[in-house]
């Protein structure tokens, strides 16, 4: 196949086609395979990727930063107060700077409308490192490791409990995208949002998803193959932590709730996790939860979205 996703940016999982997807994992898978044969090759030698961080991480900095090096090119990790947009300089001035010295802009930021001024600005491919309302290059590692563990996605049976947030959004278009049934189960109040809800429909319409919002956490986990849940709040919401907490009491993945789905059923968390509220110690180190597979392929799959958009 040639390369469509060559110079195209990445700002949720709905700029990509089923196929791109396809192609997508099936790169990761085999160059996470090579990568432990000891292949060692550097596609992206001589180009630079800036790494914007304007929200705290641990796994996307690493993982970036880490996965740009095996590559062969040159992360330049920005953030803190050096972070670009610090200064009261305007978006489109730093951008067109930056794409000066860069071969790419990945960035972590609050509003997604930041990360598409940035793309209308950027002549080179920008990829969304998470915002409050995507997170898909999380949504990118979910689906190479159910992938791995189950040998398909189409057809499985895929259940969050929680915040309809960032990763609620990220899980149905990743669910509609590759023919994975996606349920989510919110408390009133905290349901998915109806745009990306209505996005994802019609793409399941060309892969046959079934995507379902839900309430009742034991009735939307029956026949799931892979449990998942996230923070009830994310990053920007941390005075609502109270507030939440009690809303979403009901909603905490435990080992009745894990007992509930299908007998092969694995838990996923794109970490950090607050044990004790969204998930119990017990689930988080049962033999079925997956976090750590889960959180190393942020590397693989990262590698392959670069080295085809970069490539
Ligand atoms: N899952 C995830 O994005 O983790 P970080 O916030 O630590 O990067
Ligand atoms: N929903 C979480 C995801 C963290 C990776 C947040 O945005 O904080």
């Amino acid at each position: 196949m040639d390369n469509p996703l060559k110079g195209r940016d990445l700002l949720t999982l709905g700029d990509l086609t089923p196929k791109e997807l396809t192609h997508l994992l099936d790169l990761a898978v085999a160059q996470k395979l090579e990568w432990s044969q000891g292949h060692r090759t550097r596609p992206l030698e001589g180009k630079a990727v800036a790494l914007i961080f304007m929200k705290p991480s641990l796994r996307t900095r690493v993982s970036f930063e880490v996965g740009v090096n095996r590559l062969g090119a040159h992360p330049v990790v920005l953030g803190g107060t050096d972070t670009v947009f610090s200064r009261g300089e305007t978006i489109k001035d730093s951008v067109k700077v930056l794409e000066r010295y860069v071969d790419c802009i990945c960035i972590r930021t609050f509003a997604q409308s930041m990360v598409e001024e940035i793309a209308h600005y950027s002549s080179v491919p920008v990829v969304n490192m998470l915002t409050d309302e995507h997170h898909p290059c999380q949504g990118l590692a979910d689906l190479l490791t159910i992938k791995e563990r189950f040998g398909r996605l189409a057809g499985l049976n895929f259940t969050y409990v929680g915040d309809g947030n960032n990763m609620a959004s990220t899980y149905l278009l990743a669910g509609a995208l590759s023919g994975m049934n996606v349920t989510i189960a919110s408390p009133a109040g905290f349901e998915p949002a109806e745009g990306v809800m209505a996005q994802a429909q019609g793409i399941a319409e060309e892969t046959g998803a079934r995507l379902t919002i839900a309430s009742d956490p034991k009735q939307a986990v029956a026949d799931a193959n892979v449990v998942c849940t996230d923070t009830w709040a994310s990053m920007g919401q941390e005075d609502e932590h109270e507030e939440r907490t009690q809303a979403f009491a009901d909603y905490t993945v435990d080992e009745s709730l894990m007992a509930a789905a299908a007998p092969d059923a694995v838990f996923m968390h794109c970490l950090p996790a607050h044990r004790g509220e969204e998930v119990t110690d017990a689930v988080m180190d049962a033999p079925c939860s997956i976090i750590y597979d889960e959180a190393e392929n942020r590397l693989h799959a990262q590698k392959a979205l670069l080295s085809l958009i970069l490539g």
